[in-house]
């Protein structure tokens, strides 16, 4: 313990100076960041906490995930001004409830049906929300000023292919929110000037290759949420300077190498929420000065190795919702200049420090589980900032948790070491028996030091436990929590089979000489210990391997169920508790219901017989309530660790129900099994009711109570007959323990 307790003061925040007389930015620790120009190091999750506490504001700073388009487009658009108009018409002709002012038109919900006839010096022409649903040849071409058309919420069904012909100086047209099924070929081909096209919320299926013929000026161009299945070849071909693409929303299926080829200018190509499933090396080869990538929500499972590595100036880039099966070692290689990478919802099972090692600027990273984020302890803020277990502020989330950990903890560690006294105390008549349960009793004990601690931890880190989870689950005082644990359960349960076998040989084969001597007890003990410690030690064996085998969670016990753990403790912590542990509850239910059958016959036999065996039994019934808890106890994790074969989602609040509430169950009952159930506390229970008998008549049955809980299914009546011999057998021999 005093171990424990040293370890945690050792691992203090400590910031270096470095000493040639001026003041450098201190070299922080992994995982710890500068205080600006402050010598101080603070560990990450410091930063954007709300809370000043470098002291200059620093870790307070550029919080904000504004790394992508909104600092691409503040340096393009930066000093966008507004002209005020004046309230002057210009405008010689134009429908009645439509607004003017100098050369702009407004029919906004005019129940128009056609394009209205205007004076031809109009520059702006909104027509929202009309009922226009044809534009015919030439419809504009007598606005040759016209610089902004809108027709959102038209309906507009067909477009002539001539209709936008003459609109020499057209910047923006808007099109979104109508039923455009199709983009014709040359249909742009005057809008030289055109600069933005929003073609939003159409049905379009179809988009010829040359339909964007013309558009040499276009800089934004913007198709979401239409059916766009398939994208023309060399997309930009038309449109040298386009700068942004947004095609988020649409049917794409599949990208090739020449969508994109010469898109050489794209800053931003927004193209989540499609269904594209695969992605060639070479598609994203020439847009070198993309500043954002957003490929979320589709159906990628693989990415080429090199798919991002001519995307120098990339800043942002979204994979998230992808069910993306490998991220290879280089993937991410080449973008130097990345702020902002979103993997949340992607599993990336051979996750290596080295994978992001290269992205040196990077402030932002979205993963799957909070345990990915130790991986990348160089980057500023990690998402999620915590696990399900525990809450950002506490590592045990729960108030009825947080109580409960320190009474079971008690009940646990008061009740084994008692027992081992009074034991001691007692002179026993099967001493290699009692010196079993004695063991057995050290094991239990060793929970309650567990849940100790885990207490203790819980209080510690209560009300910032998200600034210090990392560093906890890290810390070497987890690492051997978890060993404790693993310790405690692994030789519990290897000790209560060895038990359960040494009764079954007993009472199944009443006259053989399979007992065993106190020397050969002894070694098995020593063995039993001995394998639960090795069990336990392993993962410390290969870090390579195993990882951080016991900080996984807050409360640093090993039941991984997370799909995405490394392989190698995923198998160790299933080999744990689905091969040892429940091969270890198979046998001592089988062994049980053998002694049963056993017992029966044999009640039916003579009583010299039963007065030889009875004994036996006696301690045979004290053990069904072990092996009554240890299914309690068990059959959750087993429950947890199959449901994680099949790949069901457990979520992580379970770990802490598990752990603080299942797993003692065993070590908190077995004492109070051992000296409610022994003859000799029978025996003072029988004199107390005797002196008492009128007003302990109910204590008693309360004390008897787990007795009775027990025998209440139809196997009672079997039970029963165990039941009397072993109490006609403490009858016979008074006063043995
Ligand atoms: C840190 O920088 C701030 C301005 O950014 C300056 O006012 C301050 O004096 C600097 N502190 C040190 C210790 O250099
Ligand atoms: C064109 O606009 C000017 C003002 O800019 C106006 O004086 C003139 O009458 C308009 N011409 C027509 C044909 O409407
Ligand atoms: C795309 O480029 C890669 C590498 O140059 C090549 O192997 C592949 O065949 C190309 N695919 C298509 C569809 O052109
Ligand atoms: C990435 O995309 C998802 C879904 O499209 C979105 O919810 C998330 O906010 C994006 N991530 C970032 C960092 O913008
Ligand atoms: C990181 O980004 C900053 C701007 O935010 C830039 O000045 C710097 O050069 C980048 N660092 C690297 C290594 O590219």
């Amino acid at each position: 313990m005093w171990l424990l307790l040293q370890v945690i003061v050792l691992t203090e925040v400590k910031g270096f100076v470095v000493a040639d007389g001026s003041r450098v930015a201190p070299l922080c620790p992994k995982g710890y960041f500068p205080c600006g120009n402050l010598t101080k190091c603070l560990p990450r999750a410091f930063h954007c906490d709300g809370v000043d506490d470098c002291g200059n504001g620093a870790d307070e700073d550029g919080c904000g995930d504004t790394s992508g388009w909104p600092t691409i487009f503040g340096t393009v658009h930066g000093n966008v001004r507004r002209v005020t108009l004046t309230q002057e018409c210009f405008l010689s002709q134009y429908p009645q409830h439509c607004s003017c002012r100098e050369n702009e038109l407004e029919c906004i919900q005019a129940d128009l049906k056609a394009v209205p006839k205007v004076s031809s010096n109009v520059t702006v022409l909104s027509l929202k929300k009309n009922k226009i649903h044809s534009l015919p040849v030439k419809v504009f071409s007598k606005y040759t000023e016209l610089k902004k058309i809108y027709l959102q919420h038209n309906c507009i069904t067909h477009i002539s292919r001539r209709a936008f012909f003459g609109l020499y100086n057209l910047q923006i047209l808007y099109l979104s929110h109508n039923c455009i099924t199709a983009l014709r070929p040359g249909i742009f081909k005057d809008l030289h000037q055109l600069t933005w096209l929003i073609l939003d919320d159409n049905p379009i299926t179809r988009v010829s290759p040359r339909s964007f013929t013309g558009l040499n000026s276009l800089f934004f161009l913007s198709m979401v949420s239409n059916q766009l299945e398939v994208l023309p070849e060399r997309l930009c071909a038309q449109m040298p300077l386009l700068n942004w693409m947004d095609l988020a929303n649409n049917e794409i299926k599949y990208l090739t190498n020449s969508t994109f080829l010469t898109c050489d200018s794209l800053t931003v190509l927004f193209l989540p929420r499609n269904q594209i499933e695969f992605v060639p090396e070479k598609t994203f080869s020439s847009l070198k000065n993309l500043g954002e990538l957003d490929l979320s929500s589709n159906m990628i499972t693989e990415l080429p190795a090199h798919i991002f590595s001519n995307l120098h100036l990339l800043q942002k880039l979204n994979l998230s919702s992808n069910p993306l099966l490998y991220v290879h070692k280089n993937q991410f290689g080449s973008l130097k200049q990345l702020q902002s990478l979103d993997l949340e919802r992607i599993e990336i099972p051979n996750i290596n420090t080295g994978m992001f090692q290269p992205l040196k600027n990077l402030s932002h990273i979205y993963l799957k589980s909070f345990r990915y984020c130790s991986y990348v302890p160089h980057v500023r803020i990690c998402m999620p900032s915590t696990d399900g277990l525990s809450s950002s502020e506490d590592l045990l989330a729960n108030r009825i948790l947080r109580v409960s950990v320190w009474v079971i903890a008690f009940i646990t560690s008061v009740g084994n070491v008692l027992v081992i006294a009074v034991r001691s105390l007692i002179k026993a008549e099967n001493t290699t028996h009692a010196m079993s349960i004695k063991i057995l009793c050290c094991a239990d004990c060793l929970m309650g030091v567990y849940l100790f601690f885990v207490g203790v931890f819980d209080i510690k880190y209560r009300g910032q436990y998200q600034k210090y989870a990392l560093l906890w689950m890290e810390s070497i005082p987890c690492r051997l929590l978890g060993f404790l644990a693993t310790l405690s359960t692994e030789v519990s349960v290897l000790l209560l089979t060895f038990l359960t076998l040494e009764k079954f040989l007993v009472i199944v084969f009443p006259f053989s000489n399979l007992r065993l001597g106190k020397r050969q007890t002894a070694v098995a003990l020593a063995s039993i210990w001995g394998l639960g410690l090795l069990i336990a030690a392993v993962p410390f064996t290969s870090e390579e391997y195993f990882g951080n085998f016991y900080g996984k969670n807050g409360v640093c016990f090993p039941l991984h169920y997370d799909q995405a753990e490394d392989f190698g403790s995923r198998g160790y912590s299933l080999g744990i508790f689905l091969g040892v542990n429940l091969l270890a509850f198979l046998i001592i239910v089988s062994s049980y219901a053998a002694m049963f059958c056993s017992i029966q016959k044999t009640a039916l036999q003579t009583s010299e017989v039963r007065s030889h065996i009875g004994k036996e039994v006696a301690v045979a019934n004290r053990f069904f309530f072990i092996v009554f808890s240890d299914a309690i106890c068990w059959i959750p994790v087993f429950v947890v660790k199959i449901l994680s074969l099949l790949q069901v989602e457990v979520p992580g609040t379970i770990t802490s129900w598990i752990v603080v509430f299942f797993l003692p169950v065993n070590s908190a009952l077995n004492p109070i099994l051992y000296t409610l159930t022994t003859s000799f506390f029978k025996d003072q229970l029988k004199e107390l009711l005797h002196k008492h008998r009128r007003k302990s008549v109910f204590k008693v049955k309360k004390k008897s109570l787990s007795t009775s809980i027990v025998w209440t299914d139809d196997s009672s009546l079997k039970l029963g007959v165990l039941n009397r011999i072993a109490l006609g057998d403490s009858i016979m021999k008074p006063g043995s323990p």
